[in-house]
């Protein structure tokens, strides 16, 4: 059977016979992979990010510090993108609710059927609800170097993250590896080489990519410069549509050249987020690239272009900038270097150590205004 046909399941459950009543049920199949059975909920979190199974079961009457429906309450809010199951007794009677983070109920008593086929049915909604087209890839680009695409693409990514999408951050820029060491991650964790390029699962996934303590996934770009010519353009794509089936959202961030493994990040986006600056390349670099996406076939709404920076136009004026774009910039996002500079040193994105600050409050208006942007074609884009 292949591995992505089968389900792996977490359950969270404090009583020895149901635990024992379930793992009797599952020993006799193998559709249903027990990974674990928790006792109390206070590590259910760090081990669902761990061990990333397909389908949670959680007793509504779990006692201990977090009562059954605060563990599903927190399951919910930390979006770990696992529906739930909550099992519960006739006399507590509760309701689905995926909303709130219930997408499936068993009552006890029940049978192995019974088990099985809510457990498959509570995957195949979920993944539906996941896989319905609105799943949007951006690039966070620009034909110059150093104008903040890392750090742009890490706290759009976290704001979408916070606006409920389960995102995916896709370290393109795969011979130096920004978000490596951005986000101080260890020299051998696992890189976007790691994932099996001739038959990938969704389970492949759990192993490869980096959990974020910020609540995205991270897939991250091998650790040596050389290694980077093992990816290839092939990969990219099998790569962005499995990551399509899994992700709501999926941010990449690239490096400045436009060869075959960059082209096929920016084929596959549905967006392509052009970071310019006011300086006088940009306004060169800009009309080039811009001229080049017309050749490949590009929709010029493709593009939607972020000023970063864009208080301090250093003598620039904007109305050269706008004419060189050929319309009103959709995007800007003011400079503010000690925030970013601290929050880039210590790995954590603004977005979340710093709300309040007018350039976390440009990125999460610019997060919404991408998506909302997204979901106008998808919906144009079927009729
Ligand atoms: N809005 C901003 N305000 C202040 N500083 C910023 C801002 N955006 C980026 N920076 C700073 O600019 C520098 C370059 O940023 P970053 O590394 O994100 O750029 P990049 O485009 O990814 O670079 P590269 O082309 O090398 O990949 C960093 O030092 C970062 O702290
Ligand atoms: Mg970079």
């Amino acid at each position: 059977m292949p591995a992505s046909d089968q389900t792996r399941l977490l359950i969270v459950e404090d009583v020895p016979q149901v635990a024992q009543y379930i793992r009797g049920l599952l020993n006799a199949q193998a559709r249903v992979k027990l990974l674990d059975v928790l006792t109390e909920g206070g590590r259910a979190i760090a081990t669902i990010n761990e061990v990333r199974p397909d389908v949670i079961l959680v007793d509504a009457l779990l006692q201990g510090r977090i009562k059954g429906p605060k563990l599903v309450e927190q399951i919910h809010e930390a979006k770990v993108g696992v529906p739930v199951i909550v099992l519960t007794v006739p006399q507590n009677p509760v309701e689905p609710n995926p909303a709130m983070g219930i997408h499936g109920v068993l009552s006890m008593p029940f049978s192995g059927f019974d088990l099985m086929t809510r457990i498959a049915q509570v995957r195949k909604d979920f993944e539906a609800q996941q896989a319905t087209g609105t799943s949007r890839v951006m690039t966070v680009f620009s034909p110059k170097g150093g104008v903040g695409k890392t750090t742009i693409a890490f706290n759009l990514a976290v704001a979408m993250g916070q606006l409920d999408q389960r995102t995916v951050l896709v370290d393109g820029s795969v011979q130096f590896g920004d978000l490596r060491a951005l986000l101080k991650v260890p020299a051998d964790a696992p890189s976007i080489l790691d994932l099996p390029t001739d038959r990938i699962a969704e389970s492949d996934l759990g192993d490869v990519l980096w959990r974020d303590p910020s609540g995205i996934d991270i897939l991250l770009a091998p650790p040596r410069i050389e290694m980077a010519e093992m990816l290839t353009a092939r990969d990219v794509e099998k790569i962005l549509s499995l990551l399509r089936r899994v992700y709501g959202v999926i941010v990449i961030d690239m490096s400045c050249q436009l060869n075959d493994i960059n082209l096929a990040f920016l084929d596959a986006s549905d967006t392509i987020v052009e970071i310019v600056t006011y300086d006088s390349t940009t306004i060169h670099s800009t009309i080039a690239i811009a001229d080049t996406f017309r050749a490949i076939g590009y929709p010029a709404s493709k593009v939607r272009y972020l000023i970063n920076r864009a208080d301090s136009a250093g003598g620039i004026d904007p109305g050269d900038l706008q004419r060189a774009l050929g319309r009103v910039p959709e995007h800007k996002v003011v400079s503010d270097g000690r925030l970013v500079v601290q929050s880039n040193n210590e790995g954590v994105p603004f977005v979340l150590a710093n709300p309040a600050a007018q350039i976390s409050q440009d990125l999460a208006r610019t997060a919404v205004e991408i998506l909302d942007a997204g979901r106008v074609a998808a919906l144009a884009g079927r009729h």
